[in-house]
């Protein structure tokens, strides 16, 4: 059951537009010097390599973050962003060339600090392995195996009642669709002025409708949608676009979108690519 790798799908154009908005997101956080945490329910392995069999074998970072990696003409919205990648590399690598790519939870250790905590989720065997490996030397870190969303739950609210949450399902199973919602309302009933991150893949149109009706039609407040499609919704097999839904988004995060989604269809769409950036429910 349990088949899905990230490491396939590393740096793709899904992962720049949710890792960008994590890193604004997180970025926002660290303006106050409280510390904060960060709930990470579906974590994955922390760092990809690009050059290993699991990413060359699909090759879709070629369409993502290698377009932007050395772009000179980023938008200031996009820069933290691209420098955090750079700066991983050269760290790890000598050389700011491209050769990996980091996880959520690899951007997050970037960006938190002495007094901000990380507690981050992953099922599977190999994953999971990979970020305790990955997380090894970073103190304020706490890695679980297992399940994200049962996870998301007990950490919420944090005694700092201050936290980033992420939630990013595989979608292998239809369940995950409405699950993540729920589990998003669920928490935000115990913790309402979190920041809830939710990534979600463009493949059946009725199943993203859905989960915008579960959030319409339930008491939570101030959620943003952004989505950004490479091609027109298809009846055929395979992932046309991505969006997230966030809740509680940084203040000024729609308006950084503004800027983002056309630059990113500029560099890695075509003329069928198509964005949305809505308020779905108001403050
Ligand atoms: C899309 S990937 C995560 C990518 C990661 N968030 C990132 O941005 O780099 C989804 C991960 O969820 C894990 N997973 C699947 N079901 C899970 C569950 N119920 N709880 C926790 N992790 C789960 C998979 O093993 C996989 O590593």
């Amino acid at each position: 059951m349990l088949s899905y790798r990230h490491a396939f799908h590393a740096g793709n154009f899904a992962d720049v537009l949710k890792h960008s908005v994590l890193t604004l997101t997180l970025d926002y956080m660290t303006r106050k010097e409280k510390g904060f945490s960060y709930i990470d329910s579906h974590a994955g392995a922390g760092m990809y390599q690009l050059n290993d069999d699991y990413a060359q074998k699909t090759g879709e970072y070629k369409n993502g973050i290698e377009k932007l990696i050395n772009a000179n003409d980023l938008p200031e919205e996009l820069i933290n962003y691209i420098e955090l990648i750079k700066a991983i590399n050269k760290k790890e690598t000598g050389s700011e060339q491209l050769t990996l790519y980091p996880g959520s939870p690899g951007i997050a250790k970037q960006i938190l600090r002495r007094q901000d905590n990380a507690h981050l989720f992953d099922l599977h065997p190999t994953d999971f392995a990979l970020l305790t490996e990955f997380t090894q030397r970073w103190k304020k870190s706490f890695v679980k195996q297992s399940d994200g969303y049962q996870g998301v739950l007990a950490m919420v609210p944090p005694p700092s009642r201050r936290a980033v949450v992420l939630i990013d399902p595989p979608y292998e199973l239809k369940e995950d669709y409405p699950k993540a919602v729920k589990t998003i309302i669920k928490a935000y009933q115990k913790f309402a002025t979190g920041t809830y991150i939710l990534w979600y893949p463009v493949v059946t149109r009725t199943l993203v409708d859905k989960m915008a009706r579960d959030f319409t039609n339930n008491s939570v407040k101030n959620v943003l949608q952004v989505e950004f499609c490479l091609t027109p919704d298809s009846d055929e097999y395979g992932m046309t676009g991505s969006g997230l839904f966030i809740v509680n988004p940084p203040w000024q995060l729609a308006s950084q979108l503004e800027k983002i989604l056309p630059y990113l269809k500029n560099k890695l769409g075509s003329q069928q690519t198509t964005f949305i950036l809505e308020q779905l429910i108001n403050e």
